[in-house]
C-alpha cells in the first residue's frame, strides 16, 4: 500500500519508517528543507534509539523516501497521515495551523479517494474540522474519509512502542473506512479498538492527562513523604502492587516535560473550559508539576545559603532519559533561576546537549558526568540517564569541592551515596 506521512517530527517518522518496514511504499514529507536534506542522506533529525538504521534499512531497499514536496507524496497514496506539530497557544488553546495547512494542501493534490488521519494529538472536534477544510478546498468532487488515528509511542522508546503498540485506536466515520486502515495495521497484532472520532480524539486527551495526573499525584504524596519520614520509593512500589493502581507512572520527581503531556493537560482544560466543565483537577495536577522546580531549588537554597559565584554541576538536560528533546524540560527552569542568581553552571548530557545550547547558549557544557563535577559546590541531577546510576563516587568525591548531591530523580538509594560520605538530597525521602 502506499502512505504517506506529513511531518518527520517524533510521530510522524518512526510511524512512517515503522510502515515502510511492514513493506508498506512509504514518503515521509516535511516543509523544512534542511530535514529533508539530512534524512536524504542518512542523518536523523532526531536522537531515537534504533531509528537511524531502521530508515537506513527502509530507504536502502527502497520502501521509505522523503520529499518536501506534499503534492508528490501524496499522489496516488490510499492513506494520508497528517502527523504535524500542534503546539499550545498562550490561551492553552492548542493551535492548529500547521494541520489546517497540511489539510489545505493535501486537498489542492486529491486525485482518487484517500483516508486523511490525524495521527497529531488534537483536541475533539479536529477530525471535524479537517474534513471541512479538505472539502473547501479540494478540486474536484475527490472522495475522502477523515480518520482519527492517535499516536501512543513515547519519545526514547518510539520504535519499539510503534512496533509493539499496547493498543490502536480508530475514529472513523463508519466501519469499512475503519478496516480499511486496520489492514494497514494487522501485522502488528495489536489489540483494535474502534469508535467514533471525537472519542478516539479524547481517548488520547484522556490518557495523557491521567498519567499526567498520576505523576502530579505521587509527587504530592513525595511532598508529606518529606513531612514525615516517609520514602516515597517505597510508598509507590506498596501502592503499584495492587493491578488497579499499577507501578507505571509512580516515579516522584521533578514532575513531567516533554512535548505531550505539559501541553495536553493545559488543552485538555481548555476545553473543559470551553464547555463550561469544571477544571479542578487538571487545574491541581498542572499547578503541582509547575511547582515542582522551584520546590527543589527551595531546598537547594537553604543547605547552599548563597547561590552567587557557587558552580553548580547538572547532569541531564533532556526532559527524560534516552532523548536529545529539550521541549518543557525541567533543566532550563533551573538553570535559569541559578544563573540569575548569580551560580556558575557546568552541565552534561549524553545526546541533548547541541539542542540545549540552543537555548542556553552562554553556560559551560562539559563532556562527562566527572567533568560536571570537578571544582563544582553541588552536584544537580536532573535527568536519570542510565550512564548516572553507576557513578564512581569515589571519584566523585575527590573532584566535587563538597560532597553534595541534589537528586531530582532518585536514582540512588538513600544509603549510597551516604556509604561514600555524601549529603544526598532527594525527593520524598
Ligand atoms: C508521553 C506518553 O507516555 C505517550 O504515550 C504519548 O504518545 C506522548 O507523551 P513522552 O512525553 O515521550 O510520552 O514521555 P513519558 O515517558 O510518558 O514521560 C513524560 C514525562 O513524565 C517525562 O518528563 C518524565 O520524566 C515524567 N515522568 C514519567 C515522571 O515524572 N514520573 C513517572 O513515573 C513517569
Amino acid at each position: 500500500m502506499k502512505v504517506c506521512v506529513i511531518g518527520t517530527g517524533y510521530v510522524g517518522l518512526v510511524t512512517g519508517t515503522t510502515f515502510a518496514d511492514l513493506g508498506n511504499e512509504v514518503v515521509c514529507v516535511d516543509k523544512i528543507p534542511e530535514k529533508i536534506q539530512m534524512l536524504n542522506s542518512g542523518k536523523m533529525p532526531i536522537y531515537e534509539p534504533g531509528l537511524e538504521e531502521m530508515v537506513k534499512r527502509n530507504t536502502e531497499e527502497g520502501r521509505l523516501t522523503f520529499t518536501e514536496d506534499l503534492h508528490q507524496g501524496v499522489t496516488g497514496a490510499k492513506v494520508v497521515f497528517i502527523a504535524v506539530g500542534t503546539p499550545p497557544d498562550e490561551t492553552g488553546a492548542t493551535d492548529l495551523s500547521f494541520v489546517e495547512a497540511a489539510a489545505k494542501e493535501i486537498a489542492a493534490a486529491l486525485e482518487d479517494y484517500t483516508i486523511i488521519v490525524n495521527k497529531s494529538t488534537v483536541p475533539v472536534g479536529t477530525g471535524e474540522f479537517v474534513r471541512h477544510v479538505i472539502e473547501a478546498n479540494r478540486r474536484r468532487n475527490v472522495p475522502f474519509d477523515v480518520v482519527s488515528n492517535p499516536e501512543f509511542l513515547k519519545e526514547g522508546t518510539a520504535v519499539k512502542d510503534s512496533q509493539n503498540p499496547e493498543r490502536i485506536v480508530i475514529g472513523a466515520p463508519n466501519q469499512s473506512v475503519a478496516m480499511a486502515l486496520l489492514e494497514l495495521y494487522a501485522p502488528l497484532e495489536a489489540p483494535m479498538l474502534i469508535t467514533d472520532i471525537a472519542s478516539a480524539e479524547m481517548i488520547k486527551y484522556a490518557s495523557n492527562s491521567f498519567l499526567a495526573t498520576k505523576i502530579s499525584f505521587i509527587n504530592t504524596i513525595a511532598n508529606i513523604c518529606e513531612k514525615v519520614g516517609a520514602d516515597v520509593t517505597q510508598v509507590a512500589k506498596g501502592m503499584g502492587y495492587d493491578s488497579r493502581i499499577g507501578r507505571d507512572f509512580l516515579m516522584a520527581g521533578l514532575g513531567y516535560g516533554g512535548s505531550c503531556f505539559p501541553k495536553d493537560t493545559l488543552s485538555l482544560r481548555h476545553k473543559a473550559m470551553e464547555c463550561g466543565e469544571c477544571t479542578d483537577l487538571f487545574d491541581a495536577v498542572i499547578k503541582t508539576n509547575e511547582t515542582r522546580v522551584s520546590r527543589f531549588l527551595g531546598r537547594i537554597e537553604d543547605r547552599m545559603v548563597e547561590l552567587k559565584d557557587k558552580q553548580i554541576g547538572i547532569l541531564g538536560l533532556a526532559f527524560k532519559p534516552n532523548t536529545d528533546d529539550m521541549r518543557e524540560a525541567k533543566s532550563v527552569e533551573f538553570i535559569k533561576y541559578l544563573v540569575g542568581k548569580g551560580a556558575k553552571i557546568k552541565a552534561y548530557d549524553p545526546v541533548a546537549t547541541e539542542n540545549c545550547k540552543k537555548i542556553l547558549p552562554d553556560i559551560q557544557y562539559v563532556r562527562n558526568a566527572y567533568e560536571t563535577a570537578d571544582g563544582s559546590d553541588m552536584l544537580l541531577i536532573v535527568t536519570e540517564w542510565n550512564e548516572f546510576k553507576l557513578l564512581d563516587f569515589e571519584k566523585l568525591r575527590t573532584l566535587l569541592k563538597s560532597p553534595i548531591i541534589f537528586d531530582g530523580r532518585n536514582i540512588w538509594t538513600m544509603d549510597k551515596p551516604k556509604r561514600f560520605g555524601f549529603e544526598y538530597y532527594s525527593i520524598g525521602r
